[in-house]
């Protein structure tokens, strides 16, 4: 690891916790250690920027009346492909319902139909669970309580427009982390530090993700000697807004759920010639689908078809989407939405066990920069939500159960040189435009291959330590790029959301890939489906 100098005394702070991150995961974990001690949480823009406050379609949660955890279990399970951890499935959909009546107890105002709980349904789930929040702004409405709930505590601080920089470990302990502010290094030390950065869709070009999302807590981790698995699962949502110059907007899957169709751009409904479930597939079967169909008809691009619903109903039940369409001149009410795929969720991450504790002794890690094996090789729509809920509060219990003492004798961390990295902006852009291309939708060895090559030929920005909020996530994007290709590179079968056209069957698929760093190398090594996840 690369050390930073921390010059003078000012700059160093003492906490019992940090939470790195306030998604739903930092700020669930927050405060669940609220009652334990002084908890500092760190976020890198405002409190509330993250995947968290934009997601769309819902939380799903096994609580109306057609519904039971056993069913939600099974989804889960079959949308992972057969590599789920089953004890962690378990403990999502048991836990998720007691979280979720916890943040309506909390104020979480969640849409309802006379006067009961409305829910809905998306791709792979075989009963109505997905609870939503006016209409379409679900992330926002759970952001919004939690950050009030962690206001509600005195001794929760927040430091925002904060970049964590590198997580400090000594002897396998995780001891605390260098953080930059206003282009000041800042050394803080905590009894434990739990990881909450989310994931990491910033590496493709067409993603939904905000630009917080570019993989900084994985590749931390993964420099600090933690254990990451799955990387090359990355999910693709088949619906994001494709109008050159306009953001990759989210259609989110609840309109595909309300009878949205999809169509090519003769107009001809396609889904059914590709899967049974028609537009409720799994989402990467709908993602490939709709590849095909691109390529077939030689076009950019395919329609998300809402015309034939009542134009009222859309408004009500589709606001904030309704709204952002139309400020690019779509009203969906009429029109056909021109949309392509973009990269959504990382499903692998920093190998935790079911409490959230990482290979490295006092570092914890909830949400979607963590993997659990809840996901296995491919999420249900809107378990990730629940998962921040249910995971960051179980990381932030035994963060602070397992009774860590503060560290003692922390030794200043010293400063190599600060390195700039030429036309920082240029590299990004190739980068992310590579891994859309090369390591994307559908992967094989040659597309692989060359991306290998450009990571490669770049690698001397992984050595470097940097000053600048800029070169410091696109350090850690070319490291999270590498984990993502070299375990693509090394699957050779195609499983949940890794296809390989030129190994398209599952077979002999069914184990993980962990990634380790030792001494600058990656090292990839294959564990089986049934190992358990953290410490090993
Ligand atoms: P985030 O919510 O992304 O929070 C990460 C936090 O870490 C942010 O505060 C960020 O600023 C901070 N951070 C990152 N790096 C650093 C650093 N170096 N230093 C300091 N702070 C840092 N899931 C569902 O279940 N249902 C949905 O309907 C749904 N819709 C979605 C719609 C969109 C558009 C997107 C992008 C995602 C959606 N998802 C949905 C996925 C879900 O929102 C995310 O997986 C989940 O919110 C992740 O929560 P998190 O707390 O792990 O991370
Ligand atoms: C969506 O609304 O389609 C996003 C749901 C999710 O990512 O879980």
């Amino acid at each position: 690891m690369d050390y930073l100098k921390v010059s003078t005394v000012e700059d160093r702070i003492n906490t019992d916790f940090l939470v790195i991150g306030s998604g739903v995961a930092g700020l669930r974990a927050a405060i669940e250690l609220g009652s334990q001690g002084e908890v500092l949480v760190v976020t890198k823009d405002i409190l509330t920027e993250s995947s968290t406050e934009y997601a769309q379609g819902g939380v799903a949660v096994a609580l109306s009346d057609e519904d039971e955890v056993g069913i939600h279990f099974e989804d889960t399970i079959r949308a992972g492909d057969g590599l789920c951890r089953e004890n962690a499935v378990k403990i999502l959909v048991e836990e998720g319902p007691e979280r979720i009546m916890e943040l309506i107890r909390w104020g979480a105002e969640f849409d309802k139909k006379d006067s009961k709980l409305d829910f809905a349904i998306e791709g792979a789930h075989s009963r109505k669970r997905i609870l939503h929040a006016h209409g379409d702004s679900t992330g926002k409405e759970i952001e919004r309580v939690l950050v009030d709930k962690v206001k509600s505590f005195e001794n929760i601080k927040r430091l925002t427009h904060t970049m964590t920089v590198d997580l400090l470990v000594e002897d396998g302990r995780c001891y605390g982390i260098v953080l930059l502010k206003e282009g000041r290094f800042t050394l803080v030390t905590a009894r434990a530090t739990v990881l909450a950065t989310g994931g990491g869709g910033q590496i493709f070009a067409r993603t939904t993700n905000p630009p917080v999302a570019t993989s900084d807590g994985m590749a931390m981790a993964l420099r600090a000697g933690a254990v990451l698995e799955d990387m090359e699962f990355v999910q693709f949502h088949p619906t994001a807004l494709y109008i050159p110059g306009a953001p990759q907007f989210l259609l989110s899957e609840a309109m595909r759920g309300e009878g949205g169709i999809l169509r090519n751009v003769h107009g001809e409904a396609f889904m059914r010639n590709y899967h049974p479930l028609g537009e409720l597939a799994p989402r990467d079967v709908v993602s490939r689908a709709i590849i095909s169909e691109m390529v077939r008809t030689k076009s950019t691009h395919v329609y998300l078809d809402l015309t034939h619903l009542d134009s009222d109903f859309i408004k009500r039940r589709f606001p904030r989407i309704y709204k952002t369409c139309l400020l690019y001149n779509v009203d969906i009410t009429s029109q056909r939405i021109p949309i392509s795929p973009a990269a959504h969720y990382t499903m692998g991450g920093v190998k935790t066990d079911t409490e959230g504790r990482t290979t490295i002794r006092g570092l914890y890690a909830a949400g979607e920069v963590a993997c659990t094996g809840v996901h296995g090789a491919n999420r249900l729509a809107s378990n990730s939500l629940l998962e921040g809920l249910v995971f960051g509060a179980r990381a932030g219990r035994s963060s602070a159960e397992d009774g860590l003492e503060m560290p003692k004798g922390v030794p200043d961390v010293v400063l190599s040189s600060v390195a700039r990295i030429k036309d920082a902006p240029l590299l990004r852009d190739t980068l992310r435009r590579i891994m859309w291309e090369r390591v994307g939708i559908i992967r094989c060895k040659e597309s692989l291959g060359i991306a290998r090559e450009f990571i490669l030929r770049h690698r001397g920005i992984i050595k470097g330590t940097y000053a600048t909020r800029e070169e410091i996530e696109l350090r850690n994007m070319f490291i999270t790029a590498m984990m993502i290709t070299e375990t693509a590179y090394h699957r050779e079968c195609s499983i949940g959301a890794h296809y390989r056209s030129d190994f398209p069957q599952k077979a002999g698929c069914l184990y993980h890939q962990s990634c380790t760093w030792r001494e600058d190398e990656l090292i990839i090594t294959r564990t089986d489906r049934e190992s358990p996840g953290g410490r090993n």
